[in-house]
């Protein structure tokens, strides 16, 4: 039997993954790492210093000096709470062009594999299933019609009161579709052994239903059960 329970989540922006992913560890109480937040806090931190993506050297400088780790559901950047400063359009852009840099995710990934060695965990991101965790017990690739989560986004950030346009957000997310598909390092793939799940006619509800039975199917297959 094996000691440490892995869930892999992948999929383009936009799709649910962290929602879905939150609901799906607090059902099985346990861990959950959101990659996109890390690539996020590097993107915040360089874009905040003008480090520029296509100097290497700095980039590389930077993140040897760089820490980034989870407490109580917050992300910490060098022991500040960033929550709230990563989830702009400005961010979600430089996460992009920074996670395309093969030292950022050379030291993200060493990092996401430490995390999910000590414990249980669920996480999501694009190469989770395919790098990160490619020995992940359940693995799902999510998506949704660049509509449907263009929708979704255009909600939210309506809700949150800040004015917005379906169109460009629409017109961000197939950018970053592209960028995030076609980048040379660890491009966003369906692992083989992943789990096709479309999420544009579902509920939230219905996605974690529907990887909360795969999940089970895995550990009655498992011998001894959960471990
Ligand atoms: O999931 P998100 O939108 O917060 O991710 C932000 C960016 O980070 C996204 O454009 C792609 C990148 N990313 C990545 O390259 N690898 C991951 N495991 C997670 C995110």
């Amino acid at each position: 039997m094996k000691d440490i329970f892995k869930v892999a989540i992948d999929g383009p922006s936009g799709a649910g993954k962290s929602t879905i992913a939150k609901a799906v560890a607090k059902n099985l109480g346990i861990d959950y790492v959101d990659t996109g937040a890390m690539y996020r806090a590097v993107g915040y931190k360089a874009s905040s210093r003008g480090v520029s993506p296509e100097d290497r050297e700095a980039v590389k400088h930077l993140m040897e000096d760089t820490d980034i780790d989870f407490a109580d559901g917050d992300i910490i950047l060098d022991g500040e709470i960033i929550n709230d400063k990563i989830r702009t359009p400005e961010i979600s852009k430089a996460a992009s062009l920074y996670s395309a840099i093969p030292e950022v995710r050379e030291k993200l990934v060493e990092l996401q594999k430490e995390m999910a060695r000590k414990s249980d965990v669920v996480m999501d991101g694009r190469d989770i299933g395919t790098c990160v965790l490619p020995e992940a017990d359940v693995k799902v690739y999510l998506t949704a019609s660049s509509l449907v989560r263009a929708r979704r986004r255009y909600r939210e950030l309506t809700e949150k009161g800040i004015a917005c346009d379906l169109k460009e957000i629409e017109q961000d997310i197939l950018d970053r579709d592209h960028r995030d598909m076609h980048r040379e390092h660890s491009p966003l793939v369906q692992a083989e052994d992943a789990v096709y799940l479309d999420s544009s006619d579902m509920t939230l509800d219905q996605v974690v239903d529907a990887i909360g039975r795969l999940i089970d199917q895995k550990i009655d297959g498992q011998a001894g059960g959960r471990p």
